[in-house]
């Protein structure tokens, strides 16, 4: 395909917001630098039309590297007996909650493996808590695959939203990452309980993982038209020396880039991270990934002590840092691209009055960050 043709297909997904399977099949694999820079500054079109230059971000506490789960992929997986286990007690979240929010965030992420010493009511505790200690914030959970019921519980408790990324669309891709004890019929499952229940849910996939193919991607596109996702967190594939992936090659940053310019067009008013793989593989990754139409960054909240313990792959960036270290650095970086990190619980687009309450509700202000 010559660039004229690439300009084409760019234009055309730019309009219709889709393209037919072997058309995004091709736009993919002949993807050059030039198709990129031209679909990034359609992607930042897009973008701005919908948020404007601003970027939110998110408080990432992870509180837990205890996981039930042995994906293949992953540094935290049980299986891992190298990894150093740590769990942060309530007080230590809330603790970095506070300190999180004098730092001007007003989204806290809860992230962990699949961690059963946290009870499903041990987590709503902490989500009411959370709540009550600052009520113009966001809740976002990430802790996995969970019944219905317990969603539910964690959504009255005032959780906003949940991330589950789907990591591959496809059945046959899912088991050749997972082990036979993990589903993807749960996984699909999950996602669409946490839709209707009526988080604002996060779907997304790894870039360049073992076995996936274009038609996978393409795939995980069709299915993310499906669920409507209001967050998309996609990244590169990254080994960890400990699991059985250990000699597979890392997933390059110009594809997670490439394919962050598609979801933009995709899905025009999606919370779209520049995420920390993405950072990992490439210095200026998270820089690069807001130039290709991402519009959200989660720097590190949790201790400094645990974080070289959550590893889920080799080289992670950030893992020194105290927290205010990282906001400085992330403002300096989003702010390089002529963008603003704003202090904002930073909804999805038309969310405003879906689930707010009390004084949350007349608090959808967007201050920009000193
Ligand atoms: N347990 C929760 C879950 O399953 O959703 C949240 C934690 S899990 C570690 C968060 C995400 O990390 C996964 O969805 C996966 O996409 C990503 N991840 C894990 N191992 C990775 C690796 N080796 N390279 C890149 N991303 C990885
Ligand atoms: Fe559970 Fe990675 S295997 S978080």
């Amino acid at each position: 395909m010559n660039m004229e043709e690439t300009r084409q297909l760019i234009d055309k997904l730019f309009e219709q917001a889709d393209l037919e399977d072997a058309q995004l099949e091709s736009l993919i694999d002949g993807r050059t630098d030039e198709a990129a820079s031209y679909l990034f500054e359609k992607a930042r079109v897009r973008r701005n039309e919908n948020y404007g230059n601003k970027v939110f971000l998110r408080g990432l506490i992870e509180f837990t590297n205890y996981c039930r789960n042995n994906c293949y992929y992953c540094g935290i997986r049980c299986g891992n007996t190298g990894c150093e286990r740590y769990r942060l007690s309530t007080q230590q979240i809330a603790q970095c909650a506070d300190q999180g929010y004098e730092l001007g965030f007003r989204t806290f992420v809860l992230q962990g493996g699949e961690d059963p010493y946290y009870t499903d009511e041990m987590i709503a505790g902490i989500v009411r808590q959370l709540k009550e200690a600052h009520p113009d914030c966001a809740v976002t959970l990430s802790i996995g695959e969970r019944t219905k019921e317990t969603y539910r519980l964690w959504y009255e408790a005032g959780a906003d939203r949940y991330l589950l990324r789907h990591e591959t669309a496809d059945k046959a891709h899912y088991e050749k990452l997972h082990p036979a004890s993990m589903s993807f019929e749960n996984r699909m499952r999950c996602l669409y309980d946490l839709k209707e229940i009526g988080f604002q849910t996060g779907a997304g996939m790894m870039l360049e993982s073992p076995f996936q193919t274009t038609a996978n991607i393409v795939k995980d596109l069709r299915f993310m038209q499906d669920l409507k996702p209001e967050m998309i967190g996609i990244g590169p594939f990254i080994p960890h020396k400990d699991t059985p992936f250990r000699d597979h090659e890392a997933g390059s940053a110009k594809l997670t880039l490439f394919m962050l310019g598609i979801l933009r067009l995709m899905f025009p008013e999606a919370l779209i991270p520049a995420t920390t793989a993405l950072g990992t593989v490439d210095g200026r990754g998270r820089e690069k990934g807001i130039e290709a139409g991402a519009n959200v960054v989660m720097p590190n909240l949790s201790p400094a002590g645990v974080r070289e313990k959550y590893l889920l792959y080799d080289g992670k960036i950030c893992t020194g840092d105290e927290a205010a270290v990282c906001i400085d650095c992330m403002k300096r970086r989003i702010a390089s691209v002529g963008c603003e990190a704003v202090v904002a619980r930073g909804d999805v687009k038309g969310y405003a009055g879906r689930k707010l309450s009390g004084k949350a509700m007349t608090d959808t202000r967007q201050v920009i960050m000193p």
